[in-house]
Formats: C-alpha cells, structure tokens, sequence
C-alpha cells in the first residue's frame, strides 16, 4: 500500500510508522511526507529515512482552500493510496478533502467524540474523567469527527499532569497507529455509508 503522512510538529507518530516499515512489520511504501511547517520534524525524519518530503508554507497562498488544493495535488501526484494525518494541525478544506474520504486517516489523542480539538489531556484532566485515550479515526469534513477505527484506553492517575498524561498516552499513540495502518495495508477495513467495516463487518 502507497502511503502518505500529513505532518506538521516533532513526528512522533511518523517515527512510529517508519520503525514498523523498517521491521517489516507494515507492508506499505511511504511517497511523500508533507508538511505545512519547513521546520517540522517529522520531515527531518522522513528525509533521514529516504522518503520524499514537500514543505509548503500557507502564507504563500491567498487562502486556506488555494493551499489545501495545492497540498493535495502534490499528495495526489504521490500515487498515495492512503492518506495518514500525524499530528497534521490544520483543519482541511471539505471540498479538498471529498474524494478521500475513506483513504484518509487521523490520529487523536482523546476518546472520541470527547474533547474535538485542541488540549484534549487539559479537558479530560479538568473534568475530573477517570479515562483517557487516543483514537484513529477516518477523516470527514466535521473536525475530529469522521468515523472512529480504534481507540487506545489508559487510566488517569492521581497527579497526573498534562505533560505527564500526554506522554503516557503518547506511547499507545505509537502503537495504535501502525496497527491501524497495517490493517488497511491488509485490506481488513473499509468505511461504507459512514460505518467502519472490518473483515466486512461492522465495528
Ligand atoms: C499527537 O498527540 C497526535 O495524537 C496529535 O498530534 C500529536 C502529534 O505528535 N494529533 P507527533 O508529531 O506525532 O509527535
């Protein structure tokens, strides 16, 4: 399976895939990395692990909708069957996004439908939620709102901070996503009609 990863921080969840690939334990090829920020690390990553890279800064377009139709083009041009979003914090225009719908992934440190948005591991900890996680869901035009694929589930502890919360989960981050993107490389799940199927039933 051809792959692209949108990414726009450090590539945490990046580093997770390209370890899964170097181990053989995903059968997919990674095109293109791309990215909205030329500093991000994901794409210092991409580049150390051979795989092309494209930085384009939405300051050079006139308006959100300019710069997703040129970033897709270029994810288009990849030959990328499936489309990861890795820490990618843009929101995508919905006409640009249509057609992928269904090719088209994200990862989401929160139990969705809680906490859509940003500073999930601040609200879940504000209101006092016994649970937290992270979710890998299809991509629709709704913010975080697509159908959920799989959730990773992990215990609030007393004294948990955000930073400490965030990065105890960080770690089941990095294995629910490659597991979810080994599955798709396996042909083991589709969304039909807005459910998610897998081994053609419904999840
Ligand atoms: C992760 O927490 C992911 O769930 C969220 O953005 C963060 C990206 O981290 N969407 P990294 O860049 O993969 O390290």
């Amino acid at each position: 399976l051809r792959v692209a990863v949108l990414a726009s921080g450090r590539g945490s969840n990046l580093a997770a895939l390209l370890e899964a690939r170097a181990r053989g334990e995903l059968p997919v090829e990674f095109v293109l990395v791309g990215s909205d920020r030329a500093d991000a690390g994901a794409l210092a990553l991409a580049r150390a692990a051979d795989v092309p890279t494209l930085a384009l800064s939405p300051r050079d377009y006139p308006d959100r909708a300019a710069f997703d139709h040129a970033l897709f083009e270029h994810v288009g041009q990849s030959g990328a069957e499936l489309l990861v979003l890795a820490g990618f914090m843009r929101i995508i225009d919905g006409a640009t996004l249509a057609p992928w719908v269904g090719r088209m992934i994200n990862i989401h440190p929160s139990l969705l439908p809680k906490y859509r948005g940003l500073h999930t591991h601040r609200r879940a900890l504000a209101a006092g939620d016994a649970e937290h996680g992270a979710s890998v869901h299809y991509v629709t035009a709704e913010l975080d709102g697509g159908p959920v694929i799989a959730q990773a589930r992990i215990a609030i502890a007393t004294g948990d901070d955000e930073q400490a919360l965030a990065s105890r989960l960080l770690a089941y981050e990095h294995r629910l996503l490659p597991a979810v993107v080994s599955h798709i490389a396996q042909g083991r799940l589709a969304l039909r009609d807005g459910r998610v199927y897998l081994d053609g039933l419904p999840l």
